[in-house]
């Protein structure tokens, strides 16, 4: 499909990666295989996505809690975000044509100082790129990242620069991975689970959910198109009648 095949299309789309494991596993390959696949299904669904016209997708790679899995799978994932973050940076000016920026949201201290260069300046040097906004959580956790923001926002109370009455929603999403970004419009999970999983909490606040019982690896641009469709069909009232 094209952009202009659907009547209105949600400004932020968030996607929960799941089910390589279990697609591994279907067919006796190892984890990171069924994570090989899952890295593919990203650039293809990221790419459609910025085809149609969606100006931001932000997609779940891995969260704070993805360390306590074992340590091959977790080397074999950063593995795939180093290999996709140098094909980046020699696509530069392919990726400039298409006006894509990349950002990532997480706590990249915990990140390899290798991983953490080269996703500073994949991030630098598309930061006025303005077409398609993707974001990549990476060592994320929604509620550490508004933990964050809370302490950010006492530490300037502190030093006298915050009183509580300046506490605002808008001034509290300022202080987020996603400042300046919209909020969610739909919330993509495939693989049969149906929960967010620490993901963009305060972000998808009004966030339509769309599920599929579908794993990662087997997700098609036929399958976002059906999520963009249920989308347009939902009746968003946002609180209101
Ligand atoms: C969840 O499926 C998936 C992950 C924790 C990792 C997702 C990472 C990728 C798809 C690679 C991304 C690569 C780039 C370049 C951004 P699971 O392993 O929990 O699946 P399961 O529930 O079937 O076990």
């Amino acid at each position: 499909m094209t952009g202009s095949d659907f009547t209105i299309l949600p400004r932020h789309v968030a996607v929960i990666m799941d089910g390589n494991g279990r697609w591994a596993k279907q067919r006796g390959l190892s984890r990171s295989e069924g994570h090989i696949e899952g890295a593919k299904t990203f650039r293809k669904i990221g790419e459609y996505a910025g085809n149609l016209g969606i100006q931001h997708i932000t997609f779940y790679a891995f969260s704070t809690e993805n360390w306590s899995r074992p340590e091959a799978e977790v080397n074999g994932i950063m593995a795939l975000f180093g290999e996709y973050l140098n094909e980046a940076l020699n696509r530069l000016d392919e990726n400039r044509k298409k006006g894509i920026r990349l950002r990532f949201l997480g706590d990249k201290s915990a990140i390899s100082p290798a991983l953490r260069e080269l996703m500073d300046s994949v991030e630098k040097y598309t930061e006025d790129m303005t077409k398609v906004n993707l974001n990549i959580a990476v060592n994320y956790g929604s509620q550490q990242e508004i933990t964050g923001a809370v302490k950010a926002l006492c530490e300037k109370a502190k030093n006298g620069g915050l009183s509580p009455e300046d506490i605002t929603p808008e001034l509290i999403s300022s202080h987020l991975y996603t400042s300046g970004q919209p909020p969610v419009d739909l919330m993509i999970r495939p693989s049969g689970e149906q929960r967010i999983s620490n993901f963009l909490l305060w972000q998808s606040a009004y966030a339509e959910f769309w599920y599929s019982d579908v794993l990662w690896p087997d997700f098609t641009e036929k399958d976002f198109d059906e999520a963009l469709l249920a989308y347009q069909k939902r009746n968003r009232r946002f609180g209101g009648i």
